[in-house]
């Protein structure tokens, strides 16, 4: 358990009628850590997330961050969607600046563009701040919704599958630029994904979840590659496989039929494979 943490997840749930679609989630997330969240399709996920983002109450239990409580959407707290949601009549400096006037409504429009500008350039948009949505590619708009969620200045990221609806290409440079641009701004992120590799480049520590309902976090894997990891050369470490492997088994079997008669929900097991050689390397 991260010490202090700067979010705080305490005994939540969701339920419809009798039905709980998850149950029992106690977790934390460390001010400045990049955790990932997999599970299969409908163990509610995106729930969690906007549980998160206060764009949805859960039905139990207590969320913190930075110490209070969560009582809906907040700027400190930026969503990136899977799909962009930019205002398609706004050019691009607007649909940034646009966020930048929600955060800072004080400042004059020399200063919001000159702001948004800044953060346009770090996601390597610079030559396009003046086109429309329309004529952008879909790894562009996804740029932009970036953009747009750093240049708030939020205190945490919040991702639901951010990169899943792009070519594998424009994925791949996508996910390098956010793991620099979140490691160089020490930012806190919750993403949610269903790549695995893309969990392992990015994450400091992934949560498991079981499948619905009733769900509940089995297992929290700790990525045990150091943090300079970068996509080129992933493969090529020791504890690649090991963690790879580790997370296919839990999402083709174990998800499915988790034991939980010895489960503690207050105190989710840790993993480190790599580290500990009860995990078996398999080559594939
Ligand atoms: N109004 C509702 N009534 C009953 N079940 C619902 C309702 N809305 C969502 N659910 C259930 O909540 C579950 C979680 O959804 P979601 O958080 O989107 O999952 P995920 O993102 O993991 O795919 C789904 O299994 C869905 O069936
Ligand atoms: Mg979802």
């Amino acid at each position: 358990m991260t010490v202090n943490p700067f979010v705080l997840v305490d005994d939540l749930a969701k339920t419809y009628g009798a039905t709980a679609v998850f149950e029992n989630l106690y977790f934390t997330i460390g001010k400045g850590e990049f955790v990932c969240l997999i599970g299969h399709s409908g163990c509610g996920k995106t729930t969690i997330l906007n549980a998160l983002a206060g764009l949805e109450e859960a039905s139990d239990g207590v969320i913190l961050v930075g110490g209070r409580e969560i009582s809906g959407p907040s700027l400190d707290r930026a969503v990136i969607f899977q799909s962009h949601a930019l205002m398609p009549w706004m050019s691009v400096l607007d649909n940034v600046a646009f966020a930048v006037r929600s955060r800072w409504p004080d400042w004059d429009k020399a200063k919001r563009r000159a702001h948004a500008l800044k953060f346009i350039e770090l996601v390597g948009l610079g030559n396009a701040a003046d086109k429309k949505p329309a004529q952008l590619s879909g790894g562009m708009k996804q740029r932009v919704g970036i953009a747009r969620a750093l240049s708030i200045e939020p205190k945490m990221l919040l991702m639901d599958e951010p990169f899943s609806a792009l070519d594998a290409l424009t994925r791949g440079t996508l996910q390098d630029e956010v793991l620099r641009i979140c490691h160089q701004t020490a930012q806190t992120v919750f993403m949610i994904t269903h790549d695995v590799d893309e969990a392992i480049l990015l994450a400091d520590k992934i949560i498991l979840m079981t499948n619905g309902p009733g769900a509940v976090i089995a297992e929290i894997v700790v990525n045990t590659m150091p943090r300079d990891r970068n996509r080129a050369d992933l493969h090529r470490h020791p504890h690649y496989y090991r963690i790879r492997n580790h997370l296919i088994e839990f999402l083709v079997d174990r998800s499915k039929q988790f034991d939980r008669s010895t489960f503690d929900p207050r105190k989710p097991k840790f993993t480190t494979p790599g580290l500990d050689t009860t995990t078996e390397e398999k080559q594939p």
